[in-house]
Parts: structure tokens; C-alpha cells; sequence
């Protein structure tokens, strides 16, 4: 088969579209033919390499898998070839992409139990766009804190694929929502979305601007996955006892942070990993009803992958880059 496989960890050239052994299915396991992979920043940390993520390399990334069941495994009868599925990318076993070979490729293993079925109707390029954004973004704002209607909620690096997710959700749970990006150009895009307010981080001091913007109050939630120095920004811009959700830190991961903040304003900072399978069949659910639609930015052939990991890196896309072997 063909795959876009990490030859070493670094920089873009590494990535190299060649051909890889086909997968077989373990007794319980089934291969899947990707029809399409979701690229995330995650691909991008696998490939450059982070702090307690070694990577066993020449790998093959790639979370975010829809395709077709090729084979199936000797005990598997929960699936059929030919079936129509979503993986969880995430098992007992590891993570599909960040510690088992990933979907960049034209086939994929993975265990049976963690293939979802797609619902008739709703495409393959449209299903690879949920578990690993859609997946987090469902669990920060409907498991790991509950949104009060009229809440005010604050998302940082809106744009990308966490981030729009992050504001279908809130505007479907009744919030306000503000959205935080680098650009005019993707900020209109948000404002189409939903977003009651955009506050472009480029040019204006976002917490300064939604302080302003809650009548001084502060807001009740910050989604900020983006650490770095949005961090103590981030704290100052909530109001008493508001909450801060984290799920990652794309401009760093060791921010200063100043506890003044938490301890006079009652903060909580909650933490988010991951998703599940319940959350990834709610999502479909939500896609299939029309409820929610996930953005798609461009849909890239697997042999430009380089370029889809460009896009992310130059912050130059709106929602999900998909790959299609
Ligand atoms: N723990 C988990 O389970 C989990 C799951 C999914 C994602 N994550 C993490 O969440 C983060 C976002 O993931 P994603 O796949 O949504 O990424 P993405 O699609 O690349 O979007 C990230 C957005 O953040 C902003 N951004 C990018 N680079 C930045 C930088 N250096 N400094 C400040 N802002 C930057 C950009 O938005 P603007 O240009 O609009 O500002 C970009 O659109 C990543 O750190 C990822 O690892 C964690």
C-alpha cells in the first residue's frame, strides 16, 4: 500500500509518501480501507517529536479514520466486510497515529471493537472530522463543565479544528460565544458560524477586549488549548469563579502563570484528554440531525500531506484539512 509515513522526527521533508507493508488483522482485530484520514496539530507534534512522545520511527500518523472494513479478524463478528465505519482512534492498545501506525495510508488495522458504524447518508470526509477535534471539544464542554444557557464563552485559536468545534457546541448549548483568531479573513468566517463576537489576537489585547466586552465582568469560560502567553491572559480575562478548560498547548506547554488570579477569582482549571466512543456516536448523531456541521477546510489527495501539515503549521486553515489516499 501507499502511506505518508514519518521517515524521522523533525521537520516537513520527513514526511515521505511511499509504499509500507499492508496491515493484517489480528484475531480481533479488522483492517480498514481509509477513504478518508482528518490531519489534527497532534500529526504535526508526532512528526517534530514533543517531550515524552517518542515516537518509534519510520510511523505512520493519522488519528481521524473513515473507510471501508477489508478484513476481518478469525473472532471478530461485530463488523462485516464492506462495512461502512469511524475508528476510536484510541484503545487499550494505544493511540491509532501516536503510538500504532495511523490512517495516512491506504489501509489501516485496528481493533474491531473500536469501529464505529457511519450512518447512511452522512460521508466519509465529513466522519473523519469528528473524533479527535469534535471528540475533545464535546468532552471539555459537555463533560468536563456543563454550559449554563447565556453563559459567556471565550475560545482562543478559534479557527482551527478543536476550536470551531468548540463553537458549534457552545452555540448549540445556548452560550455566547467569543471567538479569538489571527486573522480579518477567519474571523468573518467565524462570525458565519456563530460567533456573537470575534476578537482578532493579532491585532488587540484579547482579554483586555473581552473584558470590555462582558461589561467588565469577566467571562464564565475560556477554552484555551493554545498555552504559551495566552496563559495568565487567558486567567485574567474570566470572571469570579469562572472556569478554564485546557486540552493542549500548541505555543507551549510551560507558560509563567500568576496565582493571584486563581486564588482571588475563586478560578477553576479544568483539564481535558481525549474523548470516547459514546461521545464519538452522539457526534455522528449530532451530524446525521443536521445539529452540527463540521468545517472542512480542503480535502488534499495523501501524496500532498506535506502540504496539509503546512497548512497547519502556518496557522493558514478553517476547520479540517482531510486526506484522501
Ligand atoms: N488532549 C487532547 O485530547 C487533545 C485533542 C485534540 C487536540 N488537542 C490539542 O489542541 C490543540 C489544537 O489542536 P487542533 O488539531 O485543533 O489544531 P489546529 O487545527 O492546527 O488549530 C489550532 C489553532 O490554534 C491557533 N494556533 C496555531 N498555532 C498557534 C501558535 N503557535 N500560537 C498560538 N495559536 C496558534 C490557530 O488559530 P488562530 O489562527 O485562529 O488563532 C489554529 O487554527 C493542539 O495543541 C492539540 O494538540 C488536544
Amino acid at each position: 500500500m501507499k502511506a505518508a509515513v514519518i521517515e524521522k522526527q523533525g521537520a516537513l521533508e520527513n514526511l515521505v509518501y511511499r509504499d509500507w507493508p499492508d496491515p493484517e488483522p489480528g484475531p480481533d482485530d479488522i483492517v480498514v480501507r481509509v477513504a478518508a484520514c482528518g490531519l489534527n496539530h497532534l500529526d504535526i507534534f508526532v512528526r517534530r517529536g514533543m517531550p515524552g512522545l517518542p515516537v518509534s520511527v519510520p510511523f505512520i500518523s493519522g488519528g481521524d479514520i473513515a473507510g471501508t472494513v477489508h478484513k476481518v479478524g478469525d473472532r471478530v463478528d461485530s463488523v462485516q466486510l464492506g462495512d461502512r465505519v469511524l475508528l476510536n482512534p484510541s484503545s487499550e492498545e494505544g493511540m491509532l497515529g501516536e503510538t500504532l501506525p495511523g490512517g495516512m495510508a491506504e489501509l489501516v488495522r485496528s481493533p474491531a471493537s473500536h469501529a464505529i458504524p457511519i450512518p447512511p447518508g452522512l460521508d466519509f470526509d465529513i466522519a473523519a472530522c469528528l473524533p479527535v477535534a469534535y471528540g475533545t471539544a464535546w468532552q471539555m464542554l459537555r463533560e468536563r463543565t456543563t454550559i449554563e444557557k447565556d453563559e459567556t464563552v471565550l475560545v482562543l485559536g478559534a479557527s482551527g479544528g478543536v476550536g470551531t468545534a468548540c463553537i458549534q457546541i457552545a452555540k448549540n448549548l445556548g452560550a455566547r460565544v467569543i471567538a479569538c483568531t489571527s486573522s480579518e479573513e477567519k474571523g468573518r468566517k467565524l462570525e458565519a458560524l456563530g460567533a456573537d463576537d470575534v476578537i482578532n489576537t493579532s491585532q488587540t489585547d484579547f482579554s483586555r477586549e473581552a473584558w470590555t466586552l462582558s461589561g467588565k465582568k469577566g467571562v464564565d469560560v475560556v477554552v484555551n488549548f493554545t498555552g504559551g502567553d495566552t496563559w495568565v491572559p487567558s486567567l485574567k480575562t474570566l470572571r469570579k469563579r469562572g472556569r478554564l478548560l485546557t486540552c493542549g498547548a500548541t505555543a507551549g506547554f510551560d507558560p509563567p502563570t500568576d496565582l493571584r488570579y486563581i486564588w482571588v477569582r475563586e478560578l477553576s482549571i479544568l483539564g481535558s484528554d481525549g474523548w470516547t466512543t459514546a461521545g464519538i456516536r452522539e457526534l455522528l448523531d449530532e451530524v446525521a440531525a443536521g445539529r452540527i456541521t463540521p468545517i472542512i477546510d480542503r480535502v488534499l489527495p495523501l501524496a500532498e500531506a506535506r502540504f496539509g501539515e503546512k497548512l497547519l503549521e502556518d496557522r493558514a486553515v478553517f476547520g479540517k484539512v482531510i486526506l484522501r489516499p
